[in-house]
C-alpha cells in the first residue's frame, strides 16, 4: 500500500509506463505467484517489530562502503548529510512494509516508477531537498539486491518459523527485490528498450 511517508507526492503522480498486465509477466518471468505473496504477507508480522534493527544493519554496510556512501554526500563537502540520511531512512522503513504487505497493484507500480526516478539524477535530492551527489550509478542497484536479502534472512528466522517457511519468505524477498529493482531500472533504460 502507499504511505504518506514513504511517497508523499502521490496525488500528482502519473501511471507506470508498465501495466499491471506486463507486470504479470514479469511476475511469471521471476516465478513469482501467489505463494510468494502469501509469504511476503507472513515476513509482515516477522518484520514490523524489526524494521529498525534492519534498517541498522543496511545502513552499516552502506556506511561501510565509501564508494555507496558517496551517493549520500554533500555536494559543497564531499560528506555524508545527516539530515539526508536520516529523511531516507524514514522511508526505507515503510519501503520494508509496502514491500511485505505484496499489494502489488496499479498505484504500487506507479510508487516503484517513483523509486527509480528518486535514484536517477530526473529526481534523486528532490524529496529531502537536499544539494547532494546527482545520481546513483545503475551498476551498484542490482549488485545491492544480494547482501540486502542476505542480511535480512537472520530477522526472518528470528522468531522461531521453521527452516522452509524462512527460506520460502527469503525466497519471496529475493523475486520482490528482483522485480522491483527490475522496475526502478526503466529510467536508466534508452527509450524503447525497457
Ligand atoms: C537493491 C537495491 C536497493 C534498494 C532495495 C534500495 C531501496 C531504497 C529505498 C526504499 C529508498 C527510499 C525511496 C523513497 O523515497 O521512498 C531509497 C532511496 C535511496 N537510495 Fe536506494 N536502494 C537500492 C540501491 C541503492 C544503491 C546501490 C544506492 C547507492 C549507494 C542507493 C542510494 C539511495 C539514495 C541516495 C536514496 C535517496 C534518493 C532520494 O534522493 O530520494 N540505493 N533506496
Amino acid at each position: 500500500m502507499a504511505s504518506d511517508v514513504s511517497l508523499s507526492m502521490a496525488a500528482s503522480r502519473p501511471p507506470s509506463p508498465i501495466t499491471p498486465d506486463d507486470f504479470e509477466l514479469m511476475k511469471k518471468t521471476a516465478l513469482f505467484d501467489h505463494e510468494d505473496s502469501q509469504y511476503l504477507r507472513m515476513s509482515y508480522e516477522v518484520l514490523a517489530g524489526q524494521v529498525e534493527a534492519v534498517l541498522d544493519v543496511w545502513y552499516g554496510f552502506v556506511a561501510s562502503h565509501p564508494h555507496l556512501l558517496a551517493s549520500f554526500a554533500r555536494k559543497r563537502d564531499g560528506q555524508p548529510d545527516p539530515g539526508y540520511l536520516a529523511g531516507v531512512r524514514k522511508r526505507f522503513g515503510q519501503w520494508i512494509l509496502d514491500t511485505a504487505a505484496a499489494n502489488y497493484d496499479a498505484t504500487w507500480l506507479s510508487n516503484q516508477f517513483e523509486i527509480g526516478r528518486r535514484h536517477h539524477r530526473t529526481g534523486k535530492n528532490q524529496t529531502d531537498q537536499v544539494e547532494a551527489a546527482d545520481h546513483v550509478p545503475f551498476r551498484y542497484l542490482i549488485p545491492l539486491i544480494f547482501p540486502i536479502t542476505h542480511t535480512l534472512k537472520p530477522f526472518l528466522a528470528s522468531k522461531g518459523h521453521p527452516p522452509e517457511q524462512v527460506d520460502k519468505m527469503h525466497q519471496a524477498w529475493v523475486k520482490s527485490l528482483l522485480l522491483q529493482v527490475a522496475l526502478w531500472s526503466q529510467v536508466y533504460v534508452q527509450p524503447g528498450d525497457f
